[in-house]
């Protein structure tokens, strides 16, 4: 069997948990590969609303195995209070998670780190979601970062003690005081201590090493579905740089990050918006500052499921999308949240870009990396609810163009059509 992927096309927030949710009962195992608790997935299932983090959104289906992969960095005290909450709702992740043995920790003085860079970067900031994500990415790369498996040996606490200490250097030289500074409201000392205890639940958690699982599961002939984080624009090749997370959130991200073959990949799934948001800062060409964003914000719940930021909202970019497509080789596109302009009257659709006088149908560094001005095409809204609609046939005839605009101009179908946050909301073709 092969490892099909999921991810976002666009920047993160497509609506990526809400569709492995809806595919997990077709895959045995559902694996992360990448990034960490700056993910927010957001699961509606029965009016109840699950926002996941670390943790695999196929998490709620008690006979499928999920994997934290090797690829996936994260906080033990952030992974225990989901832990928790998965408990609280009846879930019992003992039975059906995983965790890799060489996924990092995110430290304490990781989230310090970051808060210390986005405060010396002033206006310049990437807006991160301060949970630590690029410091402990750069510890991976340097070659100091501690693992999972670390937990595990006697001398834990010395080597977590002396990562800090370069931490607490590191922070001196930024006059920044992790004594004055909170994480999540709380004294460091406060958050270190549910830390370590939270290391001390996670020593009983099954930790494996998952590549080797992973890879045997599939000469079993098993099926396992891999569930991006963030979205191909924060990729940290090809997003828009620096504004991007410190993951390779594209397919490739998928084989360092679960330690399977490029041939071991099956279908992509490219999940997106019907239009487009973005939380923190950087490029974002079709962004509206006027009150058609604030509509797509309002009718769309734009606010982010980790930070409750508010989302910045724009028209779809097909640039873009073509772009991500591209870099991801995406077999089956998902199209989320149309219900959002179903009280639109016409809706803007950007086919290109013009940049330093010249126009151009392709994301470009130019077009990354100057202000550009988009073109837009203007197609009718389709002013009809979608609701119980669950036949592609019978959606409204103006979404079928919109849709088939897009299919025409990327050269892929849509088969997935989500008109609503809930599990049942969904249309496949
Ligand atoms: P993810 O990070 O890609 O998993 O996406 P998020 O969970 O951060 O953001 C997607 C938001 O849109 C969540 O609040 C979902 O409940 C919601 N959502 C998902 N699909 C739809 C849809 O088709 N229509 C509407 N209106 N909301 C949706
Ligand atoms: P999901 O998986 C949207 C953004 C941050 C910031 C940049 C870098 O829910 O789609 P980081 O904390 O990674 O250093 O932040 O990336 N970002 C996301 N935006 N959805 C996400 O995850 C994101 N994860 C990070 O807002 O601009
Ligand atoms: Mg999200």
């Amino acid at each position: 069997m092969k490892v099909d992927v999921l991810l976002g096309l666009q920047w993160g927030d497509e609506g990526k948990g809400k569709i492995v949710d809806v595919l997990t009962p077709q895959y045995d195992i559902i694996a992360r590969f990448q990034g960490g608790p700056n993910a927010g997935h957001t699961l509606q299932i029965e009016g109840d609303k699950h926002v996941l983090h670390t943790i695999p959104s196929g998490i709620f289906h008690p006979e499928k195995i999920n994997i934290i992969g090797n690829g996936v960095i994260a906080d033990p005290y952030i992974l225990s209070l989901e832990l928790a909450k998965l408990v609280a709702k009846g879930v019992n992740p003992r039975v059906n998670l995983r965790i890799s043995k060489r996924a990092h920790l995110i430290l304490p003085t990781h989230r310090m780190l970051d808060a210390a860079y986005e405060q010396a970067m002033g206006a310049a900031k990437i807006g991160s979601t301060l949970k630590g994500i690029g410091p402990c990415y750069t510890d991976k790369t340097a070659r100091y970062g501690l693992r999972f498996g670390d937990i595990l040996a006697s001398d834990f606490t010395e080597k977590y003690n002396k990562l800090k200490q370069r931490h607490l250097n590191i922070l001196a030289s930024y006059n920044f005081d992790h004594h004055v500074q909170l994480i999540d409201k709380m004294p460091f000392d406060e958050y270190e201590k549910n830390w370590f205890a939270a290391v001390e639940e996670l020593r009983t958690f099954p930790l494996i090493d998952s590549e080797l699982y992973i890879n045997k599961a599939l000469a079993e002939g098993k099926s396992i579905l891999a569930e991006g984080a963030q979205g191909s624009m924060l990729d940290v090749d090809f997003g828009s740089y620096p504004y991007v997370t410190s993951s390779n959130t594209i397919t490739a991200g998928v084989c360092s990050g679960l330690g399977i073959p490029p041939s071991a990949v099956g279908k992509v799934y490219g999940v997106f918006k019907a239009y487009c948001t973005r939380v923190g800062s950087g490029p974002f060409p079709t962004e509206l500052e006027d009150t058609t964003g604030e509509r797509l914000r309002d009718n769309g719940k734009e606010f982010g499921s980790t930070t409750g930021r508010p989302r910045r909202c724009g028209w779809l970019d097909l640039p873009a999308l073509r772009y991500a497509i591209m870099l991801n080789g995406v077999t089956d596109l998902v199209m989320m949240k149309a219900d959002v302009m179903n009280d639109f009257n016409t809706i803007d659709i950007c086919t290109g870009y013009e940049v330093n006088g010249q126009t151009t149908q392709d994301l470009t560094y130019e077009t990354l990396s100057n202000p550009v001005k988009p073109i837009y095409k203007t197609l009718p809204g389709w002013n009809h609810s979608l609701e119980g609609v669950n036949d592609y046939d019978l959606l409204p005839e103006k979404l079928k163009e919109y849709t088939g605009f897009i299919e025409e101009t990327v050269g892929l179908s849509v088969n997935i059509l989500s008109s609503g946050p809930g599990r049942e909301e969904t249309i496949q073709r």
